[in-house]
């Protein structure tokens, strides 16, 4: 059974995506932790125009992707949910209102996303 087990290690390395035995990398949603409900919304809402390559630089994918900014800085500042661009995009304060289109998100949702960081933004 430990043959079997060190192969299919091998072989899931060797393919180098070993997808099934990371699916936290997939999509945001999958997260478990503190970020899970934020994932959700993101995933929602935000991942159709912000995955690889998505507007901006951003990509709302993963905890890591999000953390990661993009062109217009970061878009979270842990502790700081007045200065996070996510928020403020969603607020439609000083920047173009997030969605671009459709429904603006419920304040439920927006309260999800400020309480995350304001606890610090952990994962
Ligand atoms: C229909 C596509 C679409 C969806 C859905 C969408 N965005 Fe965007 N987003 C854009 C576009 C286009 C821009 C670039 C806007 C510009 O430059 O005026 C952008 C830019 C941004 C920026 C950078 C703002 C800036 O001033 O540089 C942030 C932050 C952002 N989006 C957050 C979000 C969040 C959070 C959501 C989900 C609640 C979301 N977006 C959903 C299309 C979208």
């Amino acid at each position: 059974m430990r043959i079997l087990r060190t192969l299919s290690l091998v072989l899931c390395v060797a393919t180098l995506g070993c997808s099934s035995n990371e699916p936290k990398e997939k999509t945001s949603a999958s997260s478990q932790g503190a970020f899970a409900p934020v994932a959700e919304v993101l995933e929602r809402r935000c991942i159709g125009c912000h995955a690889a390559g998505g507007k901006k630089g951003y990509d709302f994918r993963s905890f890591e992707s999000l953390m990661a900014g993009g062109r217009s800085g970061p878009a979270v500042v842990p502790g700081g949910p007045a200065n996070s661009l996510i928020l403020r995009a969603v607020r439609g304060q000083g920047v173009r209102r997030m969605p671009p289109a459709g429904e603006p998100l419920s304040e439920e949702d927006i309260r999800k996303i400020e309480a995350w960081i304001a606890d610090g933004a952990k994962k």
